[in-house]
């Protein structure tokens, strides 16, 4: 496909909101700047009371804050602007869609991509408004942002809502973990390299860690995170996508459904985490005050705006097993939180040790390959070998060395583009495969429910010290299994 074929019209409904002016228009301008976008595209943002000029200027500076310094040029950013414009829309305002069914019919024959950056409970309501002023067509395309919903029954509402003026095909639901170029290296590193391919099962491996750790706190967002907590806001999306698509059969092809049909074999052979196993499986944790490189940082319920006596969790690790053939008894160790030592995205994979060992018995430990997989930071994957030390003192000695491939060395890349700039352009082009189908997000909040539901009944968040790997419960999760998390060996 070529450039000029993606000419379309692409309007956010929150434009002057935090996402779109700190991801998603810094996004378009690095996919102007690199010369993807085509020449006639229109970029309409639509926001309660925006005066356009003052708008416009808004979004300039906004450029100027989270697109790095380096990265901005002049030229670019004038063409960019120029196709940017604003336009005022109350969202629950039928009459108000009417101006803009007159902007978008003044280039009737072409794509239109409406970008849904507002609260979920209030999607149904623009579709309907859109609908019954013109606005939508065949064509036209609806992005969503995620959380899609609170809980299964929520999520079923808005989709349903939504569900009565697009088709599915119309529809990308946005997990932004899926742009993340490590994430689509999974897809090649698994599907594209025989050596795993083979290897891949609870044969030959013998569990799986995902940790995505972030070292901020709330940021400003109590009221928001307090509603969602960390289940919720990471583990029902992010999450249990990387877990998808580290345990999901080899689709037929690369299409957008083959693809999502094996990873919601995967969810659905999720084994449900019921209240027996509940302590076993799912741990839970709240951050107090701690130390964050040196610097001392508040706990979750000091935060601004906190409300001093909420249970709502800031870490989560589980233990989800997926009862299937491929991963019968292999462990899928989970952990996500807030306020931990460092911002670190991996997934480990730690292949089973050789059925019988022939080495020195103190260094058995030390026989093991492990596949890691680095989202961010230093995006990239390393395999540990074991090999004989060097040296005539050595004798048959063992050593762990990593493989190393770096995706910034490897391929020279000077900047790792961000997840929303694939996401953006996968939307322009049409293609699906990056984007959650309605059954996905329904399975995952649906095994996500079951622990929501358990934790009702008791079981208050455990402290951890902000700076921190979280409640030591955690690593006695890992010890009854005999198994330690990463960063302890
Ligand atoms: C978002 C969550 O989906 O992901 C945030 O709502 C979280 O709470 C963010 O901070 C993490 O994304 P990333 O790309 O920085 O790992």
């Amino acid at each position: 496909m070529s450039i000029a074929d993606t000419s379309c019209d692409i309007l956010f409904f929150g434009a002057l909101g935090d996402l779109t002016q700190r991801k998603l228009l810094p996004a378009l301008y690095q996919l102007e700047r690199a010369n993807l976008l085509s020449a006639d595209t229109r970029i309409i943002g639509l926001a309660r009371d925006s005066e356009p000029a003052d708008s416009i200027n808004h979004s300039e500076a906004s450029l100027r804050r989270f697109v790095p310094e380096a990265e901005i040029d002049t030229d670019t950013l004038q063409r960019f602007l120029q196709k940017l414009q604003f336009l005022s829309v109350d969202f629950g305002v039928a009459a108000d869609y009417l101006a803009l069914k007159d902007l978008l019919d003044q280039r009737p024959d072409r794509t239109r991509i409406f970008y849904y950056s507002t609260a979920a409970s209030i999607y149904g309501m623009i579709s309907a408004n859109l609908a019954s002023s013109g606005c939508i067509d065949e064509r036209s395309r609806v992005v969503m942002e995620k959380p899609i919903g609170h809980s299964l029954t929520s999520s079923h509402e808005v989709n349903a809502a939504v569900g009565q003026y697009y088709d599915e095909a119309q529809i990308y639901r946005i997990d932004h973990y899926l742009g993340k170029e490590t994430v689509q290296n999974l897809i090649a590193l698994r599907f594209a390299n025989n050596l795993f391919g083979n290897q891949w099962n609870q044969n030959h491996i013998s569990h799986v860690e995902i940790t995505v750790a972030e070292k901020v706190g709330i940021e400003g967002r109590w009221g928001y995170f307090d509603k969602y907590g960390q289940l919720r806001d990471m583990v029902q999306n992010h999450l249990l996508q990387l877990l998808c698509l580290v345990a999901m059969d080899p689709p037929s092809d690369l299409s957008a459904d083959a693809i999502r049909d094996e990873k919601v074999k995967v969810l659905k052979a999720l084994r449900p985490i019921t209240e027996d196993i509940r302590d076993s499986h799912v741990i839970r944790g709240q951050y107090s005050a701690g130390e964050i490189a040196g610097e001392p940082v508040p706990g979750y319920l000091e935060e601004p705006d906190a409300n001093t006596t909420s249970d709502t969790e800031s870490f989560v690790a589980i233990k989800a097993e997926i009862r299937n053939w491929r991963w019968a008894g292999v462990p899928f160790y989970l952990r996500t939180g807030k306020r931990m030592p460092e911002k670190l995205s991996q997934i480990t994979i730690h292949f089973r040790q050789q059925p019988h060992y022939i080495f020195d018995p103190e260094q058995r430990k030390l026989a093991e390959n492990k596949l890691t997989i680095k989202l961010q930071p230093d995006e990239g994957i390393s395999l540990q070998i074991v090999t004989k030390d060097q040296g005539l003192d050595k004798g048959m000695q063992l050593r762990s060395a990593p493989l190393q491939l770096s995706f910034s060395q490897a391929f020279e890349m000077s900047r790792v583009p961000d997840a929303y700039e694939r996401l953006l352009l996968e939307v322009i082009n049409g293609n699906q495969y990056l984007f959650v189908r309605r059954d996905e997000i329904e399975n995952a909040w649906k095994w996500c429910d079951q622990i929501l539901e358990n934790w009702q009944d008791g079981n208050e968040p455990l402290p951890y010290a902000a700076g921190s790997w979280g409640p030591e419960a955690s690593d006695v999760m890992l010890a009854t299994d005999g198994r330690t998390w990463h960063e302890n060996g």
